[in-house]
């Protein structure tokens, strides 16, 4: 369904995707893993089109989105639904118009439809009965259920969540992955999610691919990635701080710098 080859992106010195070639299967659930920095938000960026690579390409139903016309690449990105990172819903919107907004804004449909649709997303997360809530009164379990509601009102091809679990309970969790799990079986759709929960990615993945600063070290099946013999895998599944990958990259260039242009002005004023 979506095919990335040789994907480059970078930002200034940020090697933030290197070179990167994955496959994400159509109507199963692939799951990005990797720590902070590790490129996760800005590959997914780049497969649904809301950034240009510097080089390499994305396939989406065999059509490169990065060569692709702004009209066909608009085509294609209405079959994608997308949870941001943070669940992004409008402040000033309740629950009912924050779901309603995709089709407010990309159809005309009847005021009657909308209504039935919106009632129906929100009957599948869950939270049926209330449409009239606003943000500010909203969990942040309860948040992403909306975000979720709101990307597949469009009757998305493909989903994409963005750390769909970060900041919650480990039962707001468990709900949250079975939910995606649930609406993949449901809606037979494509599903894309960007997470650093082992545990929970391990219950909902046909397939996982593991980043680290930009590179991909391991994709497979979730028996595969527990057997992988790379030592950087099995630190980050298990969670050690013992290992090949060290607790912070510190750019030591940038340190330094920082350091004798310190000391310069401490010699200015004394
Ligand atoms: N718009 C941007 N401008 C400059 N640098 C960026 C930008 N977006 C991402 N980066 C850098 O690219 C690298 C990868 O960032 P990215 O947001 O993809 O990481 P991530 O894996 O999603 O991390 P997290 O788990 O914290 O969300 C980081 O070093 C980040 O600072
Ligand atoms: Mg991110």
């Amino acid at each position: 369904m979506i095919r990335v080859e040789n994907l480059v992106k970078t930002y200034g010195s940020t090697v933030a995707c290197n070179r990167l070639n994955c496959r994400f299967d159509a109507k199963k659930v692939t799951v990005i893993l990797g720590g902070s920095g590790s490129g996760k938000t800005t590959l997914l960026r780049q497969i649904t089109g809301l950034e240009k690579p510097d080089s390499g390409s994305v396939f989406f139903d065999d059509m490169d989105l990065t060569r692709a016309s702004k009209k066909d690449l608009y085509k294609k990105r209405k079959k994608m639904g997308m949870l941001f990172q943070g669940s992004a819903l409008f402040n000033y919107l309740n629950i009912f118009e924050n779901i309603a907004f995709p089709l407010r804004e990309h159809t005309r449909i009847a005021e009657n439809v909308i209504k039935n649709i919106v009632t129906m997303k929100l009957e599948m997360v869950g939270l049926r009965g209330n449409e009239h809530l606003m943000p500010s009164q909203l969990s942040g379990g309860m948040m992403k259920r909306v975000g979720l509601a709101r990307a597949i009102v469009m009757d998305p091809k493909v989903i994409f969540y963005d750390e769909p679990t970060s900041g919650l309970d480990p039962i707001s969790t468990g709900v949250i992955g079975k939910l995606i799990r649930d609406l993949n079986v449901k809606l037979d759709i494509t599903t894309v999610v960007v997470s650093h929960d082992i545990a929970s990615s391990f219950k909902i993945a046909d397939k996982i691919i593991i980043l680290y600063f930009g590179d991909i070290i391991a994709q497979g099946t979730v028996d595969q990635i527990k057997n992988s013999t790379d030592e950087r895998v099995q630190q980050f599944i298990t969670g050690s701080p013992e290992g090949p990958i060290p607790f912070t990259r510190t750019d030591t260039n940038y340190v330094e710098a920082l350091l004798a242009d310190t000391d310069k002005s401490m010699e200015k004023m004394s």
